[in-house]
């Protein structure tokens, strides 16, 4: 799937019951509508949520996501959702080793590259998060945990039309801090010039940063070369703040579209 800069993607973890789930996802399409704007939009909403706003979502562009996935197709799997099946319901990517699932759940490396696999082979495109924590950064061991993730967990056959990297520091998501421009220029740099080593062609991989995005910031983190969209959590369940994040990346330049 060709993407092009900005792509902002909305992730609601946990969050919404039908009615206000349904009434974001409609405040959004109705924003979208007559406003022509480049780049790319696109929402995960919790898996229960998937096949209406799927409906709601036809015709305006946004893209629908799962926030995780089984890395087997199908099976005795109490409580898991594979990738087939979020391909079923009308998704067109899945997020996998978000730190939430890294840390939280214990998924290592080895999981989220099966992970991976797994939404490749039904179809869609996957968004690979990777992130240090904050006693990683203060130890000075960023880089390497970065660079152990993305060699760990990069599956086979990734290239710029079906896989995108997430770089979410895990000290920045939720907490209201977020990396400094520096900083995440130089971690988006490094993570470009690792990829462009692990797969071919892969310096042409979009790359998003996620953690405490917000409209107030989201125009200056887009703006770094590097940047080529954020991973919005708590900003994307306010249709308002979601949409000016979209409008703050407007202005950015696409460097990447020169390198495909
Ligand atoms: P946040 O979450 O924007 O609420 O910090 C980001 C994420 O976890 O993707």
């Amino acid at each position: 799937m060709p993407l092009a800069k900005p792509f902002v993607l909305g992730n609601w973890k946990m969050n919404g019951l039908r009615a206000d789930g349904e009434a974001l996802a409609l405040a959004l399409v109705e924003r979208q509508q007559g406003a022509v704007r480049k780049g790319t939009l696109g929402i995960c909403p919790p898996a229960t949520l998937l096949a209406p706003i799927h409906d709601l979502l036809a015709g305006s562009g946004i893209l629908l996501g799962g926030q995780d996935c089984a890395p087997a197709p199908a099976g005795a799997f109490t409580g898991d959702i594979s990738a087939p099946m979020l391909a079923d319901v009308g998704c067109r990517l899945v997020i996998v080793g978000h730190s939430e699932r890294r840390h939280g759940h214990g998924e290592d490396d080895r999981l989220v590259r099966a992970k991976a696999a797994a939404g490749h082979a039904a179809g869609l495109l996957v968004v690979l998060c990777v992130g240090e924590t904050e006693a990683e950064r203060d130890a000075g061991a960023a880089i390497d945990v970065l660079g152990r993730q993305l060699e760990g967990s990069l599956p086979d056959g990734a290239s710029a039309d079906n896989l995108v990297v997430a770089y979410e520091p895990v000290w920045a998501i939720g907490t209201g801090r977020t990396a400094s421009v520096e900083e995440v220029a130089a971690v988006h740099a490094h993570l470009r010039a690792r990829l462009g080593v692990l797969a071919d062609g892969g310096e042409a991989l979009r790359l998003l940063y996620g953690g405490s995005v917000k409209p107030a910031n989201a125009g200056e983190i887009m703006a770094i070369p590097d940047v080529d969209g954020v991973l919005v959590g708590g900003a994307s369940l306010d249709a308002g703040q979601f949409d000016a994040i979209y409008s703050a990346g407007q202005g950015a330049a696409d460097p990447v579209s020169s390198r495909r």
